[in-house]
C-alpha cells in the first residue's frame, strides 16, 4: 500500500512518498518509491533557484519560461514557478501516469495551475514540441543517472541565450571508475588523476559543447559544482556561429605528471597539440563558472530558507571561482613525504605566503587550487 507525507521544501508544501517505507539497508531509497523525491537534492534545487533568479537578472529578460521534462514530484517546477522573480510559465512533464499525477497534485495544492502546465510525455519528444513552438528560455534536465539522451533535444528546444541546467548522477562514471562507459557514453576517456572529480565535470561541460557545436551553437558555463553523487553544470546557449567558434577554443584535454606534480590543460579538439604526457579528454578546458555572474547575480539570490549545505556549497564554489583555472591539487600530494599531513588552511597560508594564489576546492574535502609550482610548495613544506 503506497504511502504519502507533505514536505515543505523552499516555499513549496508538496506531497511526496512516505521514503521511510522504501528502506534498502538501512537508508531510503528513493528509486524504490512510485515517484522519485530525493531529499538530499534540496541542495540541487534551492541552488537551481538562486541560479535562475541570477540568469534573470543577469540577461535582464522578463517573463521567463522554464522546462523540466523530467518532474518526478513536481517539486523543482513547483520552487520554480514560486521562488524565481518573472517566471511567467513552467512547463512541468513525466513519463510515468503515477509522477503525472502526482504533479498535478503537488501544483494544485500550491495554488499554480496559471502558471505550471503539466505533461505525460517521453522528455524528447516533449522537447522537439517545444522546439517546433519556439522555444524556452530554461530548460532542467535532472535525470536519474546520465543527462546524455536528452542534450540535443534540449539544445533544440532552448531559446537562444537561453539557460541549460543539467544533472548527472554518473559520477563514477564521469571521474574514472568505468572509463570505457565514459567513452562510450561520453565520448571521453576520463583518468584517475588526483583531481578526477574535476576532470568529471569537465568532461559533463563538453558534452553539452560538443553537441551544441554540431548545431553551431556556443555555450558558456554559469556555474559548476559536484555536490556528494551528483554533478551540476548550468551554461547559456549561444546560437551563433561566432560563439561556436569560441566555444571551440575551450576544448581540449587534462593532463597530470606525477613526478612533478604539474597539471594543466592542452588545447586542441578533436587532437590535442601535444600529447607527451597521459590525458584525458577531450574536456572543457575553459572557466567552470563566471566569477562576475557568480559575485553579481547568483550570490544576492541565496535565501535564508536554504539548508545550510546549500549556502555552504555556493560560498565554497564563489571562493573557489576566484582562484586560477587550474585543476585543484590535494594536500596529501605534497605532504606525502612529511609524514604527517598538513590542514588544508596552513597549506593555503604557505602558498599565499610565497606571493601565489591559492584558493580552496569545493570538489574535494583536501582540494586548493593554485598557480604555483607544487613542487615548490612541497619543498617549502618539507622545510618547515
Ligand atoms: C531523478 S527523477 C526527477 C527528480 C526531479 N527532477 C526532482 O528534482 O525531484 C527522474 C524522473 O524522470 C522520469 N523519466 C525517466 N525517463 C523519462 C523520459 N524518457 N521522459 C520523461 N520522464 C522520464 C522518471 O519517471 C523520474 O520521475
Amino acid at each position: 500500500m503506497e504511502q504519502w507525507v507533505e514536505v515543505r521544501e523552499g516555499l513549496a508544501s508538496i506531497i511526496v512518498p512516505d521514503l521511510s517505507k522504501y528502506v534498502v539497508g538501512n537508508r531510503p531509497e528513493p528509486a524504490h518509491a512510485p515517484v522519485f523525491y530525493n531529499p538530499r537534492m534540496e541542495v540541487n534545487r534551492s541552488l537551481s533557484t538562486a541560479i535562475i533568479n541570477g540568469y534573470v537578472s543577469y540577461t535582464s529578460k522578463t517573463g521567463i519560461t522554464v522546462c523540466e521534462p523530467l518532474s518526478g514530484t513536481g517539486v523543482r517546477a513547483v520552487r520554480y514557478a514560486k521562488e524565481v522573480n518573472g517566471v511567467s510559465r513552467v512547463i512541468a512533464n513525466d513519463i510515468s501516469e503515477k509522477a503525472y499525477e502526482l504533479i498535478r497534485l503537488n501544483v494544485d495544492r500550491n495554488g499554480l495551475n496559471d502558471v505550471v502546465s503539466v505533461y505525460r510525455d517521453d522528455a524528447n519528444n516533449l522537447l522537439l514540441r517545444i522546439a517546433r513552438e519556439g522555444g524556452c528560455d530554461v530548460i532542467d534536465i535532472d535525470p536519474f543517472g546520465s543527462p546524455q539522451p536528452f542534450i540535443e533535444n534540449s539544445l533544440r528546444a532552448i531559446k537562444d541565450e537561453g539557460l541549460l541546467c543539467v544533472t548527472a548522477t554518473d559520477v563514477g562514471v564521469l571521474s574514472g571508475k568505468y572509463p570505457i562507459k565514459c567513452v562510450r557514453r561520453y565520448g571521453a576517456l576520463p583518468q584517475k588523476f588526483p583531481y578526477r572529480f574535476e576532470v568529471g565535470i569537465r568532461i559533463l561541460i563538453s558534452l553539452i559543447a560538443r553537441h551544441a557545436l554540431s548545431m553551431d551553437y556556443g555555450i558558456q558555463p554559469l556555474i559548476s559544482f559536484l555536490d556528494g553523487h551528483y554533478y551540476r553544470v548550468c551554461a547559456l546557449i549561444l546560437k551563433d556561429r561566432a560563439y561556436a567558434l569560441e566555444t571551440l577554443k575551450n576544448l581540449g584535454y587534462a593532463y597530470y605528471r606525477p613526478g612533478t606534480l604539474q597539471r594543466g590543460f592542452i588545447p586542441g579538439y578533436p587532437i590535442p597539440t601535444s600529447a607527451r604526457y597521459r590525458l584525458a579528454g577531450p574536456l572543457w578546458i575553459g572557466n567552470l563558472w563566471d566569477a562576475e555572474f557568480l559575485m553579481g547575480h547568483f550570490m544576492r539570490n541565496i535565501r535564508d530558507y536554504f539548508s545550510d549545505r546549500a549556502k555552504e556549497i555556493s560560498r565554497l564554489i564563489i571562493e573557489e571561482s576566484l582562484g586560477p583555472n587550474i585543476p585543484y591539487a590535494l594536500t596529501t600530494e605534497i605532504s606525502k613525504d612529511l609524514g604527517r599531513e598538513l590542514p588544508i588552511n596552513d597549506v593555503i597560508g604557505v602558498i599565499k605566503g610565497l606571493g601565489y594564489q591559492a584558493v580552496r576546492s569545493h570538489f574535494h574535502i583536501k582540494g586548493f587550487r593554485t598557480n604555483a609550482d607544487l613542487l615548490r610548495v612541497r619543498e617549502v613544506i618539507m622545510g618547515k
